[in-house]
């Protein structure tokens, strides 16, 4: 079992080459196993065209190599120089109104710029050559956070013809992609492939099935952009370890086909900005604004997790205030401890604070990093060394095994949605967070899967939410896996066209429950309509029929069915408040059989293998013994501080996982 390790993000081209060798020797004293560099080092590494300079990464990779630190080797694709942003200028991405993205900061390239992919090729080559064989390199860190500053939709030439090459490859014929689209509609209909435009800049919106085919190619792009860069780095260096980071409450492209290529999926999580930069209201932003939304790392965590295939790892994590939310307050004390924590709960291989040392200069000037900008230790240097001492004390693997609960979460149904919300706030990432709340407070481990059939095997609980278009083959696997099924609203009420399917939504689900969707309507903010029993639907709610086999097991205050049950799947006909939610995840669980926890508002717990973590995000002291039995605790006090962690081995746990 992989021991779970701590590292850094160290850019060593930012300081003198006399200073390396102390940095590399702190980070070792601190207990960090291995440091990531070289993700933005382009102009340094090639100051003019064919003009290469790696003698110095070379050192530096010797330095840390020399006080016993393992390197993950960044290739510098996110930041192509100057030189060669004038050398073909058409590289730069155009935005939806048709402007270049100018050079002077970051990712200003178009991935569908067949020039710009050659010169990645190439430096990447000479990079791979150079130390693809070197024994202190663990692992190869592709690009930097793909679509960071939304640079996923590119409205560029390049993107044109690769989007008309797309097109014809999926549909052959025009008259296929006429029928498919609708064209019909507004005498839409194209004659070739070659009449068709990238979907921005017309007059009103564009058709939803052409905006769809929009998103899956310029996803599609994505990930053959870093196929590349995989199989360039893994000609020469056979084995190495591959790893992309990817980031927060982003889904701008498919990130399961992407980390089909990779060995180990990462994610760059910053809790306080990702909470101010939510849309959560106020009171929730003030309550955490110190300690961070309490599931929205877990959400990650776990879907990184189905990412990689049990393989991920936390490649930044935020150790104090950064620069660009809308506000950057600082970790409450523990806080940062507590994320490292929530993030080895779930199975990581690795954490890695971001940065080693505060840069005086440039835009990151007021991101806090372990060292302050004159080299002393800030309060992140302090957490760092503790953690490690903890995780050498624990003893710390990653002991992953299946959760009884699955939650589908799909980048698909993300694009559909935004393509087409109907109400402006119908959020499907906000939706799916809200339900793992929802499962999480009931103190559930859960795995986020893509809608696979593999994934929803040896499951007691499948949550499909919103799911846009699931395919036949899909359905069958939800129908036949025997487990309690919770799905709606907008489950299945889309072919993969972006048609409403033949005979009503939900399409393909109504194999498993005899349910048609006659009619939705969104609900503006304040708007409401009242469950009864408890809770009620905001944003969204559907009109269903139901089929002889289909009983009614809520009822909305209007008559209406709110949940629909058959045998073992459940329909739920909204988007559901926190009252309604807790109310139709008890009967949910009750069918499953599941055993819940009931906690304490602030507290959440993880499963890793037979280690239970216990956190508290709340502000008070408080008492967790109830959720310890007799065990001994590893980490922690019964009575958990304000940003406490608690740990303990579950005698039960055999029992528990053959139950
Ligand atoms: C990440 C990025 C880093 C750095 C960091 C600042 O999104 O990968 O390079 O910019 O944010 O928080």
């Amino acid at each position: 079992m992989t021991r779970q390790r701590l590292g850094v993000c160290y850019y060593p081209e930012h300081w003198p080459e006399s200073r390396w060798r102390e940095d590399a020797e702190l980070m070792k004293e601190i207990g960090l196993s291995f440091v990531r560099i070289g993700e933005f080092a382009w102009s340094r590494l090639e100051p003019r065209d064919g003009d290469y300079r790696f003698e110095w990464l070379g050192r530096a990779i010797d330095a840390l190599d020399r006080a016993g630190l393992k390197i993950v080797l960044g290739t510098p694709t996110a930041t192509p120089p100057k030189w060669l942003f004038d050398k073909m200028p058409d590289m730069a991405a155009l935005d939806a109104d048709g402007r270049p993205r100018k050079f002077g900061s970051r990712r200003h390239y178009c991935f569908s710029h067949d020039g710009y992919a050659q010169e990645c090729d190439r430096i990447v080559e000479r990079l791979a050559q150079i130390f693809g064989a070197h024994p202190a390199i663990a692992a190869w860190q592709t690009d930097n956070e793909y679509g960071c500053h939304d640079t996923v939709l590119s409205y560029s030439q390049s993107a044109l013809r690769a989007f008309r090459h797309w097109l014809k490859a999926k549909y052959r014929r025009i008259e296929t992609l006429n029928e498919a689209w609708g064209n019909v509609f507004w005498s839409m209909d194209y004659r070739s492939f070659d009449e068709i435009e990238l979907p921005n800049l017309t007059v009103t919106e564009a058709n939803p099935s052409h905006l769809m085919d929009f998103q899956r190619f310029s996803s599609y792009q994505i990930v053959a952009f870093n196929r590349r860069q995989v199989e360039i780095i893994r000609r020469h260096a056979p084995g190495a370890t591959i790893i992309h980071n990817f980031m927060g409450s982003f889904v701008d492209f498919d990130h399961y086909a992407l980390s089909d290529d990779l060995d180990v999926a990462a994610w760059d999580s910053y809790p306080l900005g990702f909470l101010e930069r939510s849309s959560y209201g106020d009171d929730f932003k003030l309550r955490y604004a110190r300690v961070g939304d309490p599931d929205f790392q877990a959400f990650h965590h776990d879907l990184y997790r189905a990412c990689g295939r049990g393989r991920w790892q936390v490649m930044e994590q935020q150790p104090g205030p950064v620069n660009w939310a809308p506000w950057n307050p600082a970790p409450a004390e523990g806080a940062v401890r507590l994320w490292t924590y929530e993030a080895f709960a779930a199975g990581a291989e690795a954490v890695s604070y971001f940065r080693w040392r505060q840069a005086p200069f440039a835009q990151e000037q007021m991101h806090e990093a372990l060292l302050l900008p004159n080299g002393e230790p800030n309060e992140g240097f302090h957490v760092a060394a503790r953690v490690s001492r903890e995780l050498e004390m624990l003893d710390a693997r990653v002991e992953t095994c299946r959760a009884p609960v699955a939650l589908l979460f799909d980048y698909e149904s993300a694009w559909a949605w935004r393509i087409e919300p109907q109400g402006q706030n119908f959020a499907y990432f906000d939706l799916v967070l809200s339900i793992y709340r929802g499962l999480r407070r009931a103190g559930l481990s859960v795995d986020v899967v893509a809608p696979a059939p593999a994934s929803v095997a040896e499951r007691r609980l499948i949550v499909a939410p919103a799911l846009f278009a699931p395919s036949e083959d899909f359905a069958q696997a939800l129908a036949e896996s025997g487990a309690t099924i919770l799905l709606g609203p907008r489950a299945g009420s889309k072919t993969a066209d972006f048609q409403i399917p033949a005979d009503l939504p939900p399409g393909v689900l109504r194999r498993l429950i005899d349910i048609r969707v006659r009619r939705v309507e969104s609900l503006r903010p304040g708007a409401s309509v009242k469950v009864a029993g408890d809770g009620a639907f905001l944003r969204w709610r559907e009109l269903l029929l139901l089929g002889e086999s289909v009983e009614r097991e809520l009822r909305s205050d209007d008559g209406e069915t709110a949940l629909a049950r058959s045998g073992n799947v459940f329909y739920l006909s909204g988007w559901p408040d926190d009252d309604l939610l807790a109310n139709v995840l008890r009967r949910v669980f009750d069918v499953a059989r599941l055993s819940t926890l009931d906690l304490p508002e602030d507290i959440r717990i993880r499963d890793n293998g037979a280690m239970r973590y216990v956190f508290n995000y709340g502000s008070k002291p408080t008492d967790i013994s109830a959720l310890i039995g007799d065990e001994a605790l590893l980490l922690g006090e019964r009575i958990l501080e304000p940003c406490g962690v608690a740990a303990f081995r579950r005698g039960d746990f055999r029992m528990a996982t053959k139950a």
